[in-house]
């Protein structure tokens, strides 16, 4: 049997602490599909769109990756999606409460789909989208924690927005 996975977030922006998951994933599982999460709550710095580009960009030749974007349930796209397997990375043990939350709460909505936690790279176990966006935002150097790709985007992005303050 095909082992399918699903990697929901908002990767806004994707950063290397996903890559490495994304690639630690891809140890065990034969198809993953990277879904980000359609949330007109959020403020996001990128469009869906956007997102969905810089992701195929930087995993760009591996036909085991998928990209699509949800909304609704997680269990009920995994289910859609014939997934058996929900991946998280778990950083650090101030993920945990809520990842915990989630990974039970999915299984009771759905109890054959199982949630799998991965931990990155030590280099990455302190990074987060929203911490990277704030060092761009303050011209810090973002060498290391994303792709080349996303750092330049990152940065006309914002210009943009500063523009229009
Ligand atoms: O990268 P993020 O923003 O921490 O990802 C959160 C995500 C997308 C995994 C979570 O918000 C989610 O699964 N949302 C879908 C709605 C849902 O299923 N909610 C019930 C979770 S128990």
């Amino acid at each position: 049997m095909k082992r399918v996975a699903v990697y929901p977030g908002s990767f806004d922006p994707v950063t290397n602490g996903h890559l490495d998951i994304i690639h630690r994933a891809l140890e065990f599982v034969d198809e993953l599909i990277i879904a980000i999460l359609i949330n007109s709550e959020k403020k996001a710095l990128f469009t869906v769109k956007e997102r969905m580009e810089m992701i195929r960009t930087v995993t760009s030749g591996n036909d085991r990756i998928q990209l699509d974007q949800f909304d609704g349930l997680l269990v009920d796209y995994a289910r859609k999606r014939q997934a058996q397997m929900i991946i998280r990375g778990l950083r650090a043990v101030s993920d945990f409460d809520y990842e915990f939350q989630m990974a039970l709460m999915n299984r009771r909505l759905e109890p054959k789909i199982e949630t799998v936690f991965l931990l990155p790279a030590e280099q990455y176990s302190y990074v987060s989208s929203r911490l990277v966006k704030e060092i761009c935002s303050l011209g810090g150097t973002l060498r290391g924690l994303v792709p080349e790709e996303v750092e330049k985007n990152m940065k006309k992005k914002l210009r943009t927005e500063e523009k229009r303050k």
